[in-house]
């Protein structure tokens, strides 16, 4: 597989691209009448949008393509839409990778991964095929590109599965290490218990299955999940790390709270053994919409993340951007680390590069009255708050009326509502901090990132706030001075 490879593409597939370029032509202008379209978050031209797929820095740009369905806002047969970026921040919209043309990708080309093999750009993602029972196959299939943007399809490498699994058998991350590559899978046992499995390979092509690293019955989780999603696995601070995104846990008071999480293991892995030592599960965002996240590496080693900015089955069809056609989008890229046993999350530096106008104030919060910061310049903003350390109430922070992050110091415990779109009752999520130093937000139109003191926790959310709406308030119950730092992103 090593080499040039011309590029190919069947009948079906040119159609299928062809069909779905005149859907996104036919949707540019939802960019000018759409206020909830993003300013600086990965989003899809029309469509709806999950998983990010085969994040890659490759030949010095970064490769960043994502699941996608073109023609309407529903999980349709999923498409690879492709960005590319020099500096994670401007993100330029590239040719489609992959359509579902070919029978062993019918139903989709789901979720996979990229790796950089001898000059090859090389994806690695499952065909998802269904018949007319719904009966399910799963293959794990290969495409190339020597530029970066056209990519030929080599098809399945592993087309049958090893005995004791169902064929939710899927997303493909695979690395090298050494003169092997490895690859994990999300797996379901026939017992419908969620796994994550291991193969090993010499080509890319051939795939030698080592077995099961975690999950139902291994390294003492009896009954977590009908079926992990997205596995990925990588070294981190000297540790290792194993992100996944299980479905069917259910709500333990403030844990797992969505739908559906996704969240992380850490310990120590031995590939050759397949055998992975690991403490507790903890959930890697504590908003409302944070889902099947994946990683790469830069070439400073820098371990990046990103992650969709939705959740499966969870109020997508009622998100108001439905009426123009498209749905979701993706987090910023955050940079992670491990303090005290712990994934730390901050936005990457380059960030910074869309910081305008920069505003500090500091500002005394009087007991129960509201500070009103005036209406906003724009609403994509970046937000630091310091001096929070002496709240020894309850301090809030609403965003244009429609979301209000909560610190109840007496609990410790930062709330974070909005309004739901299905409900429109306020719904609440949860996360338990020691003590507040510093919040740092970032807001786009319709989405809210925020960073708790330095990354120690993250709350993620979707909101849709009335556009003409673009106030900014706080509150708190003592007195307080607090500083605050803000910007235009843009
Ligand atoms: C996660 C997921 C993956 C699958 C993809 C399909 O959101 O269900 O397991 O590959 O989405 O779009």
């Amino acid at each position: 597989m090593e080499g040039d490879v011309s590029i190919v593409m069947t009948d079906n597939e040119k159609k299928l691209h062809e069909q779905a370029y005149e859907e996104v032509e036919k949707k540019r202008h939802i960019d000018k009448i759409d206020p909830y379209r993003q300013i600086f978050h990965v989003m899809p031209p029309t469509g709806l949008l999950n998983d990010p797929n085969g994040w890659i820095k490759w030949k010095g740009t970064y490769h960043l393509f994502y699941q996608w369905y073109p023609y309407d806002t529903t999980h349709g047969s999923k498409y690879w839409g492709h960005y590319s970026s020099k500096d994670l921040v401007t993100w330029k919209e590239e040719p489609i990778a992959l359509a579902p043309s070919e029978w062993y990708e019918k139903n989709g080309c789901y979720s996979g991964s990229a790796v950089d093999n001898n000059g090859v750009l090389t994806l690695i993602y499952t065909g998802n095929v269904k018949d007319e029972e719904d009966r399910r196959d799963s293959y794990q299939c290969v495409a190339t590109s020597t530029d970066g943007t056209h990519f030929t399809k080599l098809g399945p490498v592993i087309e049958s599965l090893p005995d004791g699994y169902t064929a939710h058998f899927r997303d493909p991350k695979v690395w090298k290490q050494g003169e092997l590559w490895y690859m994990v899978l999300g797996a379901q046992t026939v017992e419908e218990k969620g796994r994550v499995v291991l193969y090993t390979s010499k080509n890319l092509t051939d795939w030698e299955f080592k077995g099961a690293i975690a999950g139902a019955g291994i390294g003492g989780i009896t009954d977590f999940g009908y079926m992990w999603e997205c596995p990925d696995l990588f070294s981190l601070d000297s540790k290792d790390v194993l992100i996944i995104s299980p479905q069917g846990l259910e709500q333990e008071g403030i844990h797992y709270q969505n739908k559906f999480q996704a969240g992380y293991f850490i310990g120590e892995v031995n590939l050759d053994n397949a055998i992975f030592h690991h403490g507790d599960f903890a959930e890697l965002d504590h908003g409302f919409e944070f889902y099947a996240p994946q990683t790469t590496v830069d070439e400073n080693g820098r371990r990046l993340l990103t992650a969709w900015m939705g959740v499966p089955e969870q109020d997508e069809e009622t998100q108001p951007t439905v009426t123009n056609g498209w749905l979701h989008c993706l987090t910023i890229p955050r940079e992670l680390h491990i303090h005290e046993g712990r994934l730390w999350q901050t936005p990457v530096k380059e960030l910074q590069k869309l910081r305008h106008d920069q505003e500090s104030i500091t500002q005394t919060l009087s007991a129960s009255d509201l500070l009103t910061f005036g209406d906003l310049a724009e609403t994509a903003m970046e937000f630091v708050l310091t001096g929070l350390e002496e709240i020894k109430g309850i301090f809030e922070w609403t965003f244009r009326n429609e979301a209000r992050l909560i610190f109840n110091a007496a609990s410790h415990m930062l709330t974070l509502e909005r309004r739901n779109t299905r409900t429109h009752l306020t719904e609440q999520r949860h996360v338990r901090i020691d003590s507040l130093k510093r919040l740092h937000v970032f807001m786009d139109a319709s989405s809210l990132e925020i960073f708790i003191n330095g990354g120690e926790a993250v709350m993620s959310a979707r909101y849709f706030p009335s556009p003409k709406d673009k106030s900014l308030t706080m509150r708190a119950d003592e007195q307080v001075m607090i500083s605050l730092d803000k910007w235009v992103l843009s």
